[in-house]
């Protein structure tokens, strides 16, 4: 049979992780991409919440940041093991603060990192209490400390950044199919 390389997906199946802070809209946007380009989507937070069987902030009042960010590392090295592909993954915000997350990362595909300033993160997690990092008594100057803080190990993971502050969905969503098609063709 012919094959039609033009025809054939630039992405090849290759994985798109998403990366950035709370609020700066993985989950949409990562459900929005698994449509267009027919890939599963995985969410970290949810995977961990359905094996462990409590919702996130329980598992942090009950064991701890710690033993949340280990669960975050066990999974990963999962999805790597399985040598997924045709997948976009979205990754709980302070997933690649460990060193050994942002290398499994780098293995899984394609990162993206979705930039968004204090004001935005403010406003998209005003209804939020599901976060329990968030839960204190001035979360702007958390958000503030914590971006001060992980904005540089974000840069560092990602082969692309998009600051998501004025743009649509649907525009940041077209930006990263485009951007890992081009990155994918040159591989
Ligand atoms: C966290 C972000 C959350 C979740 C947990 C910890 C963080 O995910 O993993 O509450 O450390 O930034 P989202 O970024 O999807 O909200």
């Amino acid at each position: 049979m012919s094959e039609f390389p033009e025809l054939a997906s630039p992405t090849a199946g290759q994985n798109i992780v998403l990366v950035g802070f709370m609020g700066c809209g993985k989950s949409t946007v990562g459900r929005e991409i698994g449509l267009q380009l027919n890939y599963k989507l995985i969410d970290t937070d949810v995977l961990i919440e359905d094996s462990v069987g409590k919702p996130i902030s329980d598992i942090f009042a009950e064991s701890g940041e710690e033993y949340f960010r280990g669960l975050e590392t066990d999974l990963l090295e999962q999805i790597k093991a399985r040598n997924s592909t045709h997948k976009i993954i979205s990754t709980g915000g302070g997933l690649p603060v460990r060193e050994a997350n942002r290398a499994w990362l780098k293995k899984l595909g394609y990162v993206v990192w979705l930039r968004a300033s204090v004001d935005t993160v403010m406003k998209r997690t005003a209804t939020s209490s599901h976060r329990p990092l968030l839960q204190t008594d001035n979360a702007r100057q958390k958000v503030e400390e914590m971006l001060a803080t992980r904005n540089p190990i974000y840069h560092e993971v990602a082969d692309l950044s998009i600051n998501t502050d004025d743009l649509k969905i649907s525009e940041t969503v077209h930006g990263i199919i485009e951007s890992a098609n081009y990155h994918f063709s040159n591989y």
